[in-house]
């Protein structure tokens, strides 16, 4: 992994960095891989041997056997989600019910958030999200009256539904002129589901407290990236939970203070709304989306394009405390003849200083750019020294421009396609 006992791997962007694919190779000789935040919103992309396989709620670990998967109470738990996806998993060979944890703590997301987020999504507040349920769910658990996946195992839970029941459907009635959700649907559908995610309800602290204590390596996986987290995210055009390292702490219930790598497209992509101060459209934009195959791994949007935004990085560094960058799709981004880099912004006239997390704010910007050479199609690369001059320069120039190394480079989709740049070492 990365000799260190703990590593957290985030995303450094608006999601979609390549999180998936770093995470499931950084895996190889992980013992553990947990996910603290986020719910089935997020799309992570393996491709090993091959096979393609989408993840959404489960950690990216249970592709390497040898890792025992968890997910801490800060991850929102859609059910249905976790058994469909675990179904897909066993169907093509790979044992979950034997290697996955859940925390009873996970707050639910229920039907009757998915039809709030359905409900404000078709409205003119709309930002743009998974419509998977994720920020009404994160809602009910700050306003104390989500259900908790320990709440329906065993039943008994009628009062707490009934709470968030009351909220939503005076929601969706009062404000969005909709049909309210039924409790007996609701409660039909959390039962049918409950006895089966049981057997994998686990205290996933402790069980991460006993690992670390035993010396065993512990990859923490977050999901979306740091410019949509909710504190330090282009507000409001955000998701609802904290994607930053130090957000692991609460999300597993044990600090274990791990080394961070931030991931990083080697341009940028967002899907949903807010604003995108490097976006560009036209040919670029059309190489960018067809080569890298930018269609949301969710909700097949089709992702926004755009250059690599060295202010936006070096603020995703800073709030997640992290120094190594993991660089992704640098074979898509070399098919330009010309590539640019975001060095700076200005704003009515005048360098800003830093990036301004507010999205009105960064409506405002102007980005300021540097240009470099493409470096064509990337060649069989099978240590640092095979790598185009042209990319290494582009590698440098980032790794300058954001004061952080970079550490480890991703030349395509496949695990082979990885590898550390100072080790020059490939992994498989
Ligand atoms: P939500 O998380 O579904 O509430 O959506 C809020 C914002 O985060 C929207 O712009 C989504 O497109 C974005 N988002 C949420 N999850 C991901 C992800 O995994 N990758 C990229 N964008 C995401």
């Amino acid at each position: 992994m990365t000799g260190e006992p703990c590593t957290a791997a985030v995303g450094l962007q608006w999601g979609d960095e390549g999180k998936g694919k770093i995470i499931d190779w950084l895996a190889g000789d992980a013992k553990h891989v947990a996910r603290f935040q986020g719910g089935n919103n997020a799309g992570h992309t393996v491709v090993a041997g091959g096979e393609k396989t989408v993840l959404h709620l489960i950690p990216s670990g249970i592709l390497r056997e040898r890792c025992r998967c968890h997910i801490g109470q800060g991850v929102v738990l859609d059910m249905q989600a976790l058994l469909e996806e675990a179904d897909m998993l066993e169907k093509a060979g790979i044992d979950v019910a034997g290697r996955l944890s859940v925390s009873g703590g996970c707050a639910l997301v229920l039907p009757h958030h998915v039809a709030l987020d359905e409900a404000r999504e078709s409205g003119s507040a709309a930002i743009g999200t998974t419509k998977r349920g994720i920020g009404p769910a994160h809602e009910d658990r700050a306003g104390r009256r989500a259900l908790r996946l320990s709440d329906v195992i065993g039943g008994g839970y009628e009062e707490k539904l009934a709470a968030s029941l009351r909220h939503a459907n005076c929601e969706l009635a009062h404000l969005h002129g909709r049909e309210p959700v039924d409790p007996e649907s609701v409660r039909e559908w959390i039962d049918g589901k409950a006895s089966r995610v049981a057997p994998l309800v686990a205290d996933v602290a402790a069980e991460l407290r006993r690992a670390r204590d035993r010396g065993e390596k512990i990859l923490l996986e977050a999901s979306q990236g740091a410019l949509l987290d909710v504190e330090q995210g282009s507000y409001p055009f955000v998701t609802s939970s904290s994607c930053i390292a130090s957000a692991g702490a609460g999300g597993l219930g044990v600090d274990l203070r791990p080394k961070v790598i931030g991931i990083a497209k080697a341009y940028a992509t967002r899907v949903g709304l807010g604003a995108f101060p490097t976006e560009i459209g036209g040919d670029a934009a059309e190489t960018l989306v067809e080569k890298g195959e930018e269609f949301g791994a969710t909700t097949a949007r089709q992702r926004r394009v755009g250059w690599l935004d060295v202010p936006a990085l070096r603020h995703a560094l800073a709030v997640n405390g992290c120094k190594e960058i993991a660089l992704t799709k640098l074979d898509v981004l070399g098919l330009l003849d010309t590539v640019k880099v975001c060095v700076g912004y200005a704003r009515d006239g005048k360098a800003l200083g830093s990036w301004p997390a507010g999205n009105d704010e960064l409506e405002r910007c102007e980005p300021e750019y540097v240009e470099m050479e493409g470096w064509g199609r990337m060649p069989e690369v099978a240590g640092a020294g095979d790598i185009p001059e042209a990319c290494a320069r582009y590698v440098e120039k980032v790794s300058e421009l954001c004061g952080a190394r970079v550490s480890i480079l991703s030349l395509g989709p496949e695990r082979a396609a990885t590898m550390w740049l100072e080790r020059q070492e490939a992994l498989a």
